[in-house]
């Protein structure tokens, strides 16, 4: 039975050996590290299944012109991929912010996987960010949501990652 619940410090191993597993690299895991000491994650889910975290998604904080977060890293451990659970973190995930008042995410990835929560390539077609181009999407949370254009800029751990 997958629980998925908030991170907590305890979890802090745990999670960097998920992400690591995940990307197969320990890039992303450092990522989140610096993302926390920087006091830029905001929303950090954990998916446990009988007491072991084997997934993890970070929402962290953006300069938008509007409250927005920024999805990634997801992972989820090799072993239990494509069974479902990375697809229950993110919507968990964006419940959470949409329940805590944030207008949008975005986020770089496969415009295949993201497109089931809603997350639209052309949303996001009119805001500048180093990540602008095809596989970066925006998801509106926020209904009277009217911007379509301006500045993005992830939080500066974001700057270290090839
Ligand atoms: C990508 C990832 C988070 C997806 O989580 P998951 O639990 O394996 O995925 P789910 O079981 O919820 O969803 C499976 C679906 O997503 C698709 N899918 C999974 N990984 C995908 C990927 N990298 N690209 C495109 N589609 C993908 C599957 O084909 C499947 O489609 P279906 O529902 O139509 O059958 C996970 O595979 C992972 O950790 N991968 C390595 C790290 C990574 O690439 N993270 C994402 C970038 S930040």
């Amino acid at each position: 039975m997958i629980d998925i619940r908030d991170e907590s410090s305890r979890d802090w191993q745990a999670v960097f050996r998920v992400i690591s597993l995940a990307f197969g690299q320990s890039a992303e895991a450092e990522l989140v590290e610096r993302l926390r000491a920087a006091g830029d994650s905001v929303i950090s889910l954990v998916a446990e299944d009988d007491e072991e975290v084997v997934a993890h998604v970070l929402l962290s904080k953006m300069d938008a012109p509007f409250p927005a977060l920024a999805l990634a890293p997801v992972s989820v451990i090799p072993a239990r991929q494509r069974s479902g659970i990375g697809t229950a973190l993110i919507q968990s995930a964006i419940e959470r912010a949409r329940s805590e008042g944030w207008s949008a995410v975005f986020v770089l990835g496969d415009p295949n996987y993201y497109k089931r929560f809603g997350f639209e390539r052309p949303a996001a077609a009119g805001f500048t960010s180093p990540y602008a181009g095809p596989h970066f999407m925006m998801l509106r949370l926020s209904l009277s949501l009217t911007v379509t254009t301006g500045e993005l800029k992830h939080a500066p751990a974001f700057a270290a990652v090839d």
